[in-house]
């Protein structure tokens, strides 16, 4: 017996029109991930991994192809962008290449946001929203605004926030680049904690070769396409 793939990307391509030419950011790419699996997404700049993870997380159409999430098809006639709206809320949490917080709230009113929607009581999102800024060491800081955070830390708040909603899918676009060496590892290895007790699915955008033997395994991208696929955890014991 085989699991539905939490996320499975067919055949996608993403082409945007630039001036005369097409550009092929994304070109036939195809990729699943599993249950629990913690996957990293590799590749020069312009290689086309922001534009994966944005297929991925349904935040833009692939021009061609297909993305199924827990086997089923997702579609993007103009009828449904609310129910996706919904759905991503409710299942994906994403990790900007920016932090993107807002500027006026705190770091734990920020993470406790995503999680102020629907069934989860104020004073439940607040508990779990501390906790999750105490595994990343910032439980110190979680009345602070963003500006009153250095760059790492507002990083790792946008990793918080990304972890509200509990998603069953989560994808991060260089959620360590302004990290340490340590702080990098802490926040791959909350992932995995998050995808082995959530049996949720991650995917990882990264250039930082100190992360990589965490992953499962990695795809690498080049000119919009996947050229190969490491399983590191095998490889570096
Ligand atoms: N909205 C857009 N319009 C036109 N071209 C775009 C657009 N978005 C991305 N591209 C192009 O598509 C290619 C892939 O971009 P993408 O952002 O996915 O790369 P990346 O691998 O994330 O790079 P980086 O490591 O620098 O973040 C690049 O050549 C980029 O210029
Ligand atoms: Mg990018």
């Amino acid at each position: 017996m085989t699991a539905t793939p939490v996320l499975s990307i067919r055949n996608a391509s993403r082409h945007y029109q630039s001036g005369d030419s097409i550009v092929k950011a994304l070109d036939d790419v195809s990729m699943d991930i599993m249950p629990g699996e913690v996957v990293g997404i590799l590749g020069p700049s312009g290689s086309g991994k922001s534009t994966l993870l944005l297929i991925a997380g349904l935040l833009e159409p692939p021009t061609l192809g297909e993305v199924y999430i827990g086997g089923e098809r997702v579609s993007y006639p103009d009828a449904m962008l609310e129910g996706l709206r919904s759905f991503r809320r409710h299942n994906i949490g994403f990790v900007f290449q920016k932090a993107n917080l807002i500027p006026f709230l705190t770091a734990l009113e920020n993470v406790a946001l995503a999680l102020e929607i629907d069934d989860v009581t104020p004073r439940d999102a607040r508990d779990y929203a501390r906790w999750l800024l105490g595994s990343l060491d910032l439980a110190h800081r979680r009345n602070n605004l963003p500006k009153q955070l250095s760059g790492g830390e507002q990083q790792r708040v946008a990793v918080a926030r990304a972890l509200a909603n509990d998603p069953r899918l989560i994808l991060a676009d260089e959620p360590t680049a302004a990290l340490d060496g340590e702080r990098g590892k802490q926040v791959i290895r909350l992932f995995r904690q998050i995808a082995t007790e959530a049996d949720a699915s991650v995917a990882v955008v990264t250039h930082d070769p100190r992360v990589l033997s965490l992953f499962d395994r990695s795809y690498e991208l080049r000119d919009g396409r996947i050229v190969k696929g490491h399983h590191p955890r095998q490889e570096t014991a």
